[in-house]
Formats: C-alpha cells, sequence, structure tokens
C-alpha cells in the first residue's frame, strides 16, 4: 500500500440493537453511514431482548449493506477490506455481523478485520477530522458501558476503571422506565430534566473521591430515585430526572479529570451513547482547566453506527493485522488488551 493508495472499507455492526453498515474511504472520511435503530421492536420491553435483536438483525443485514454500497457510489469490487464488531455484544447479534462480513472477505478474497466495538466507539471523532495522536485518555459510556482507559496506541486500551455494577446509560433507561417515561430513557431524561424549574439536588453523590479511584456505580443511585419517589409523591418527575442527571454525570466528569491529573495526558475522547448528552458536554467543559484538548463525536456518531466499525478497521488493515475466516464472537472481551 503505498501513501496515495485509496482504500475503501466496509464496517457491519450488529453487536446490539442497531444494525448497521457504512463505507469509509482511508479510516477517514465517511462515504455512507447507515443505521437501523431497532428501538421501537424493544420500547415495549423497556430493554433489548437478544432473541428479537438477532432475528431483526437477520432481516435487516443484507438490505443495509446494499444501502451502504449504494450511498457511497461503489461497487463490492472496490472493497479492500472488510471490518466488522465481532465483540463485545450480545452473542446472537454479533454472529449475524461476522457471518455476513466473512461471507463478504470469503466472495471478495479481501481481508476481515474482527473489531472490538469499544475501541470503534473511541475512534468515532477521528472520523470527523480530529487528529488522531496518542496517548489520550478515553471515557466511554454507553447502556452496556461505563470505563475509563488511558489508549496508548491501536489495540492498546488500558481499563483504569469501570462500573461495578450497571451502566450509566442503563440507569437512565431504568430511572426513565420507573417514571414511566419512554425507552431509550437517556435523550426523554435530557429533554425533560431541561424543564426543572427547582433544580434541587435530590440525591447523594454517587461513591466519595479517594485519589486514584477510577470506580462508577449506577445501582445505588437508581434505588435512591426509586426510594424518593415513594416517600415524596407530590415531587414533581422533572425535578427528579434534574437531579438524577446531575449526580450521575457529574462522576462521569470527576473521575475523567482526576485520569487526566494522574496519568498526566491531556488529550481526552469521550464516546458512547450517553456522550450525546448536552449536560455532561457542559460538566465536561466546566470541569476542564482550559489546557486540556476535549474530543466527542456529533452526535450521530455516539450511539452505535459502522462507520466507526470501518475507520477503526483501516487501522489494522494498514498494519496488516486481518482475522482469520474461522474467527469468532466474544460476549466480552479481556480488559488489558495490550
Ligand atoms: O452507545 P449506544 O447507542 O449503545 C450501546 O449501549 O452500546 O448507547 C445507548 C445508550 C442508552 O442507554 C441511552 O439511554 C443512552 O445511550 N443515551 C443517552 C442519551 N442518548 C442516548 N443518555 C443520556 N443522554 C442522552 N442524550
Amino acid at each position: 500500500m503505498s501513501a496515495g493508495d485509496v482504500v475503501l472499507g466496509l464496517g457491519i455492526e450488529s453487536s446490539c440493537d442497531e444494525t448497521a453498515a457504512s463505507v469509509v474511504r482511508n479510516g477517514r472520511e465517511v462515504l455512507s453511514n447507515c443505521v437501523f435503530s431497532q428501538i421501537s421492536l424493544h420500547q415495549e420491553y423497556f430493554g433489548v431482548v437478544p432473541e428479537i435483536a438477532s432475528r431483526a438483525h437477520l432481516e435487516l443485514m443484507n438490505g443495509l449493506i446494499a444501502k451502504a454500497m449504494d450511498d457511497a457510489g461503489i461497487s463490492f469490487s472496490d472493497l479492500s477490506y472488510v471490518a466488522v464488531t465481532n465483540r463485545p455484544g450480545l452473542v446472537g447479534s454479533l454472529l449475524i455481523g461476522l457471518q455476513s462480513a466473512k461471507a463478504i472477505s470469503f466472495a471478495l478474497r479481501i481481508p476481515l478485520v474482527g473489531v472490538n466495538h469499544l475501541e470503534a466507539h473511541l475512534y468515532a471523532p477521528f472520523l470527523e477530522g480530529a487528529n488522531l495522536a496518542f496517548p489520550y485518555i478515553g471515557l466511554l459510556v454507553s447502556g452496556g458501558n461505563t470505563a475509563l482507559y488511558v489508549i496508548r496506541d491501536i489495540g492498546a486500551m488500558e481499563l483504569i476503571g469501570k462500573t461495578v455494577d450497571d451502566a450509566v446509560g442503563e440507569a437512565f433507561d431504568k430511572v426513565a422506565k420507573f417514571l414511566g417515561l419512554e425507552y431509550p430513557g437517556g435523550p426523554v431524561i435530557e429533554k425533560l430534566a431541561k424543564t426543572a424549574s427547582k433544580k434541587k439536588i435530590l440525591f447523594p453523590k454517587i461513591l466519595p473521591d479517594p485519589e486514584g479511584d477510577f470506580r462508577f456505580s449506577y445501582s445505588g443511585i437508581k434505588t435512591a430515585v426509586i426510594n424518593f419517589c415513594k416517600t415524596h409523591p407530590d415531587v414533581p418527575k422533572e425535578e427528579i430526572v434534574y437531579s438524577f442527571q446531575e449526580r450521575a454525570l457529574e462522576i462521569l466528569a470527576r473521575r475523567l479529570f482526576e485520569a487526566v491529573k494522574k496519568f498526566g495526558i491531556k488529550r481526552i475522547v469521550v464516546a458512547g451513547g450517553v456522550a450525546a448528552n448536552g449536560r455532561l458536554r457542559e460538566m465536561i467543559s466546566e470541569h476542564s482547566s482550559g489546557d486540556e484538548t476535549i474530543i466527542i463525536p456529533s452526535k450521530g456518531l455516539c450511539t452505535d453506527n459502522a462507520a466507526m466499525v470501518a475507520g477503526i478497521g483501516y487501522q489494522y488493515f494498514k498494519r496488516k493485522e486481518f482475522s482469520n475466516l474461522n474467527c469468532d464472537v466474544h460476549a466480552r472481551v479481556a480488559e488489558l488488551l495490550k
């Protein structure tokens, strides 16, 4: 591969409840980004039902891949590699994406790259022009993950702290369910919290701040909200979600800047569905000394998509780190990747 080469990669994502396909040029330029969100299929259950998710991926996948190729204006013979999320996620869902990618790789005789979904999320802002440089502190906040990493290189994510129970997005979803709001809870709670007028803090801080503690926890605040609502039935929902949101998000900003201090790394990337939250973005700027470079993808690239998969896949393609056609899916990932 020489410097002027154009490399077109197809990305496939099916780890949870988004079926997605995308074409990316040279790992940085998104030519198409097709996402089908299965929210409407899972809404009545207030969470993702694995069996429904995998069946829907199966029905949707071929059409989405065809649309991604069409939108990019290319044909299959133009592809140099196919990248797919093969870890972590729902096993049945991951399998649909991986089998599709294997078929494409086999038929076109192009390399297959199995991608870590978490690493892909943290790559998302580099599809929007952010300068790809290491190391950086990565804060990953989604429905399934809440974790802090030192990212030293491609494939070298050092986990420094994660949630001991629920993920932050999951807490938004569960609180919304309890309050009779819609699924997913994050965007609904963010919107409703803006209408609060009293803005009193009703819940205690999540975990204290001993130096070097990068753990998160979200089951306590969920229970605190439930207990509070039972004893204070007259407090309006907007005040409750305002207070919940403040507490749920401020620990993320606290821990993030504690990591900046401890590791002396001033580049920050925040990614995952909860990174779409405007109040979190505000809190991160409030905590910043102004010296840090803070990189957050646009909202569309915060939630699950396949452009981030094709993007990080390119970095492995460039290094000739391919996956074997007999590679498998994994529900979890090893915590220290390198
Ligand atoms: O990254 P994502 O699309 O899927 C995975 O979990 O992998 O994240 C979905 C999560 C859901 O829990 C949703 O409630 C949350 O992200 N979310 C938000 C917002 N938008 C989505 N949480 C808080 N504020 C938001 N604006």
